[in-house]
């Protein structure tokens, strides 16, 4: 028996199912109160890439992939490295698709996670950018690893106060090139009241000084980028909810 080829409606479905449950509020709710009860565990601090902590969310991980080989980026521009898992996860789908460049950039590099990156085999498709993500000498670093007429992606996963998300989504959002996406990660803590934030954290963020008050300021300033319902809509336990913006025009 022959069956026919239902990949497009299968697309066509998956798609209505992931805008119809990023409108779902209640199930917004419990996702919240579970993410917030997992963070007890520090649950986004237990996963590694190949054998290097990623400090993220797997849904969060999936989703990138997904708007990494759907746009297919030469250049990936992400702000806080860390222990150099999130660099390395994206080098990784780009050595697979054979094309591309991470560019990470943090303020403190430290020599063990240097270490891990620089002898790690993906690390041939990493370039580490030591520095404050809004300075303007790293900025000038940046832009001169960035080919004339390359797609450029961009996650925002450094310093999670407002202020300093608003001056990189101004420095870096003018850098993503049409069709490709700008992410803002952490705006979960948008939704946090100042008792809900979580207090283990180097610094305690909650609604107004955090991702999300900067993502929306910055997408009232400017008509660029739009929240994408598909990919934000799926996402349910994530630390960024509504932080992958699509650009859409030049
Ligand atoms: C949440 S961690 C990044 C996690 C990483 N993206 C991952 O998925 O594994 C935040 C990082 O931002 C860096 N950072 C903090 N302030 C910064 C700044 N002003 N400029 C650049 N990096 C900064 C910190 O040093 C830290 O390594």
């Amino acid at each position: 028996m022959t069956m026919s080829d239902d990949r497009e409606e299968f697309a066509r479905n998956a798609s209505k199912n992931a805008a119809a449950l990023g409108e779902d509020k209640a199930l917004f709710e419990q996702s919240k109160k579970l993410v917030l009860g997992l963070d007890k565990y520090d649950y986004s601090y237990l996963w590694s890439w190949m054998g290097v902590p990623i400090i993220q969310m797997p849904a969060d991980v999936l989703a990138t992939q997904e708007v990494i080989w759907n746009t297919k980026p030469d250049i990936i521009i992400e702000t806080g490295v860390a222990r150099g898992g999130s660099v390395l996860f994206m080098a990784s789908i780009l050595e697979m698709m054979g094309n591309g460049q991470v560019i990470g950039v943090d303020i403190d590099i430290r020599a063990h996670n240097r270490e891990s990156i620089e002898s790690h085999p993906m690390s041939k498709r990493v370039t580490l950018i030591e520095g404050g993500s809004v300075d303007e000498d790293t900025l000038a670093k940046v832009r001169k690893e960035i080919p004339e007429g390359a797609r450029v992606m961009v996650i925002l996963d450094s310093d999670h106060s407002r202020d300093h998300v608003l001056a990189e989504c101004r420095a870096y959002g003018p850098m993503v090139t049409p069709d490709c996406y700008l992410v803002v990660a952490d705006t979960l803590v948008g939704h946090l009241t100042e008792d809900e934030a979580p207090k283990k954290r180097s610094h305690i963020w909650f609604k107004g000084n955090e991702p999300l008050a900067a993502m929306n300021d910055y997408l009232a300033e400017n008509d660029r980028f739009e929240i994408d319902p598909v990919i934000n809509g799926k996402l349910v336990l994530s630390s960024s909810p509504g932080g992958y913006l699509r650009c859409t025009k030049a």
